[in-house]
Order: structure tokens, then C-alpha cells, then sequence
């Protein structure tokens, strides 16, 4: 009997797992819609060590702007680790995948980095950084005629 009960539980058991993972991704794959005002707030941890405008000073970290585009380890009076300049061809710039990646935990992903920074755990908090780093380290629109 015992024999009998093991053999419908496990693929009933299975069958249940199998079923809510299935219904319950849509749910989990809802894209994150960023809040700029919230991705402030979460800047405040990079401040320290981080501007974002034009012709700012680099801190104990470099300066951010115009980092989208810019490359990776591509400040040229910035002093990166040799970690980071290793790692930059194959990181090859900074977007939401790579920057996500980084930012979740920026010692795992770059082994060695001189960015002494635990890491953002919530999704929530890098796709709203993410999204304030964007808009604050583009280049301004050019000023009307
Ligand atoms: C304690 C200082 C410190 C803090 C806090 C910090 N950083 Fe950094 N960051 C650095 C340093 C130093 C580097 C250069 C790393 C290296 O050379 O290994 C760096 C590098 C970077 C780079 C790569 C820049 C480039 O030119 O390729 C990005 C992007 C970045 N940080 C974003 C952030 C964000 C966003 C936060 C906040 C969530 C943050 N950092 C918090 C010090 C810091």
C-alpha cells in the first residue's frame, strides 16, 4: 500500500509544482515601470562617490556622465582598478543588462572592482536608478534657436 501511495503523490506533487509555476509567470514577468522620482532617492547611495553632470569632478568614484555612451572604464582622468579595465571589453557598455548585473552586486560581477558597494538586492531599486542615471547623465537638448 505504502509502495502504491509514493507512486501517485510524486507525479501528483509534480504536477501541482509544474501548474503554479505556470500560471503565476505572467505575473512574475510584468515589466518594471521605472519611478524617476523614487530612482533619486536610490542615488543618494552612489552620491558619495558619484556626479552625473558635465564637467563634474570624479569623486572616490568617476564621474557618470554621458555613461551610456561612453563605454566601460572610458572616463580617461579616472583611474579605474585593473579589475574593471579587464573586465570592460567584454562588459563592452553600460545599458540595463549589463548595468543591472553590476549594480546587484558590483564585486561579483566585477571580481577585484574598486567600487567598494554592497549592491542593490531589490529589482525595484536598480530599474528606477537605472532609469534616473539615464536621464541625468545624457547630454542636455541642444538649446533652441
Ligand atoms: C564607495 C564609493 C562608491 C559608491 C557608494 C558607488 N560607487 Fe560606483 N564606482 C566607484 C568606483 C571606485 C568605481 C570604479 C571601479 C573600479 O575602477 O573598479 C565605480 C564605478 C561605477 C560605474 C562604472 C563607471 C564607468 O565609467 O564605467 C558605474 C556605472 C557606477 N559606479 C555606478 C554606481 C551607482 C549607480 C551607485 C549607487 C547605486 C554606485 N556606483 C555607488 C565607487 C562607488
Amino acid at each position: 500500500m505504502k509502495f502504491v501511495w509514493k507512486g501517485i503523490v510524486a507525479p501528483a506533487l509534480a504536477l501541482t509544482i509544474g501548474l503554479g509555476m505556470t500560471l503565476s509567470t505572467p505575473v512574475m514577468a510584468d515589466p518594471l515601470v521605472p519611478d524617476l522620482k523614487k530612482g533619486e532617492r536610490v542615488f543618494k547611495k552612489c552620491k558619495a562617490c558619484h556626479t552625473l553632470k558635465e564637467g563634474e569632478a570624479n569623486k572616490i568614484g568617476p564621474n557618470l556622465y554621458g555613461m551610456f555612451t561612453r563605454g566601460v572604464a572610458a572616463k580617461e582622468d579616472f583611474n579605474y582598478s585593473k579589475a574593471m579595465r579587464t573586465k570592460a571589453p567584454e562588459i563592452a557598455e553600460w545599458n540595463d543588462e549589463t548595468l543591472a548585473i553590476y549594480l546587484k552586486k558590483p564585486s561579483k560581477y566585477i571580481k577585484g572592482t574598486a567600487m567598494s558597494f554592497a549592491g542593490l538586492r531589490k529589482e525595484k531599486q536598480r530599474v528606477n536608478v537605472i532609469a534616473y542615471l539615464k536621464q541625468e547623465t545624457a547630454p542636455a537638448p541642444a538649446e533652441a534657436e
